[in-house]
């Protein structure tokens, strides 16, 4: 087999890749996500001719409707959000092929239409089809559908084949340690992990990917990715929105669960990790669990603790006054729940041993900016003293992950002029102007591999619990405190002074990216 048939990360899409004949039937299928992200994702994929030759698409929701209904949510969510525009000859190919079969999440019988419903398509295009299970509801019907999948014999369709049944589950993968654990014992007792791909967008994004492709294609980084050159790491995930419509949902989750756990996490461990033997599923995986694993547990308190909490107070966005988080609708007067979230984390391994690792993450800060900076130590020796003559600046290799894709170097410069005279400079390369702006979004990307089977991009049961392992006695002790201990940043600033004070244990700064 060629090698990029075995690793299809490293070579990218290809159109011989082709996924078998594929029917994707999504379970919250009048939800959000599918409007926005799901059924774009798969138009655009048909756009680019990545679908296989015999696709269709089932939306599974609670609501009766016919077929044609479901066909005009689907159009009107390609209309409004595709990255591209809606290209007639291809919608109208894809169209028909998109059905709809209603039932509730526990109701055994719906089950039953649904195989009955993929077996006649089977019959009638004389293929077998690999179901693909797209599971975008909310968490509480999750082990619902997933036992209902096992009993019906939907989830054993083709078992042992190519085309074997696959499951995508959406996040929150659980609210901590115990029930991420108790949802993989689900999993597993009806699916092999081979077959689950358990989604965090994150890696979907094109410059998640690409962090690969620097760390481990070019030679240069190496040798100094490590606690002989490096001084810190600060990653960022900084979001302007606030919690707009979703306070049912944040309420009970904030930012730890809804953006630390999993994204800035996935962040840390590819930024960190052991190189991989090689660039497959498991390689790449192991490789992270083991760096999951060597991260110290975090010290609570108040004083000396490695975690600091917040929410947003109002401000100034843009120039626009916005409500604090307390509010927001929907969100209780007295409610706990941070919307900012920094952690100093300790990673006890050869590599990394004394350099602390910054991470934060946010609503309703100053830009929507997610950045990894590693921040190096400074040249040894001191023959450019730092004077009003010599202004230097720390080296700091800095992965912009979005908006504005891109990677920058700051270094020190001479000032052109007969004085000896230097100034930190940047230099910058960026996505757009190298490789042009419309890149496949994230969801593309991942249900695309898990048609192929390729679980690289998705995280494996035990990295879950790992990631929950550690954020779960903070969540804990957050949980007693109350408000007591939690901080506050005007909406539109940086943060919060108590995460300023993780940083200043150390002397070292936040950077403003
Ligand atoms: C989601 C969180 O997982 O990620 C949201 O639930 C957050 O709260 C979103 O806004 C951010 O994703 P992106 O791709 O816009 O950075």
């Amino acid at each position: 087999m060629p090698d990029h048939d075995r690793h299809p990360f490293l070579h990218g899409l290809s159109k011989h890749r082709g996924a078998p004949p594929t029917v994707v039937v999504i379970f919250g299928a009048s939800g959000d996500l599918t409007a926005r992200k799901l059924v774009p994702a798969i138009y655009n994929l048909a756009v680019d001719g990545l679908l296989p030759a015999d696709f269709f698409l089932i939306g599974f929701g609670r609501q009766p409707m016919p077929d044609t209904e479901f066909q005009q949510v689907a159009a009107d969510a390609v209309r409004e959000f595709s990255r591209r525009e809606v290209q007639e000859d291809v919608w109208s190919r894809l169209a028909p092929r998109t059905l709809y079969v209603s039932g509730g999440y526990d109701e055994a019988a719906a089950y039953g239409r649904l195989s009955e419903r993929i077996a006649t398509i089977e019959k009638e295009i004389g293929q077998p089809l690999q179901t693909l299970f797209y599971i975008s509801t909310p968490p509480s019907v999750f082990a619902p559908i997933i036992e209902n999948l096992g009993a019906s014999g939907l989830a054993a369709r083709h078992v042992g084949q190519a085309h074997q049944s696959k499951v995508i589950i959406e996040k929150p993968f659980g609210k901590d340690l115990a029930s991420a654990q108790s949802l993989n014992r689900t999993i597993t007792a009806v699916f092999e992990e081979s077959q689950v791909f358990r989604i965090d967008h994150y890696l979907g994004k094109e410059t998640v990917q690409d962090l690969l492709v620097q760390r481990f294609a070019n030679a240069i980084f190496e040798p100094l990715w490590n606690r002989n050159f490096v001084d810190h790491v600060q990653i960022t995930v900084s979001e302007e929105v606030g919690v707009g419509t979703r306070a049912g949902y944040y309420e009970g989750s904030g930012a730890l669960r809804d953006m630390m756990q999993n994204h800035t996490m996935q962040l840390l461990a590819l930024t960190a990790m052991e190189p991989p033997v090689s660039l497959d599923a498991e390689s790449i995986r192991n490789e992270k669990v083991k760096l999951l694993k060597a991260i110290q547990p975090l010290r609570l308190d108040a004083t000396s603790g490695d975690v600091a909490r917040a929410q947003y107070t109002e401000g100034l966005l843009g120039g626009n006054a916005v409500p604090g988080y307390l509010q927001e609708d929907g969100v209780a007067e007295t409610s706990s729940t941070e919307t900012y979230a920094a952690l100093r984390l300790n990673i006890n391994n050869w590599r990394w041993h004394g350099v602390p690792f910054y991470l934060r993450s946010g609503k309703r800060m100053a830009r929507r900016v997610t950045e990894i900076a590693i921040r190096f130590k400074p040249a040894p020796g001191n023959i450019f003293a730092e004077s009003e003559r010599f202004q230097l600046a720390a080296n700091t290799l800095a992965f912009q992950i979005q908006p504005d894709e891109g990677m920058s170097m700051i270094l020190n410069a001479k000032i052109p002029g007969l004085e000896t005279r230097t100034q930190p400079v940047k230099m910058n390369f960026k996505y757009a102007t190298t490789f042009g702006s419309n890149t496949p979004e994230a969801y593309e990307r991942l249900v695309l591999d898990a048609m192929i089977g390729d679980g690289t991009l998705f995280i494996r049961g035990d990295e879950t619990e790992r990631s929950w392992q550690l954020v779960t006695p903070i969540l804990e002790h957050w949980q007693e405190q109350g408000r007591h201990g939690l901080d506050a940043y005007s909406a539109g600033s940086w943060g919060p002074p108590s995460s300023a004070a993780l940083l200043a244990a150390n002397r070292h700064t936040w950077r403003e990216p």
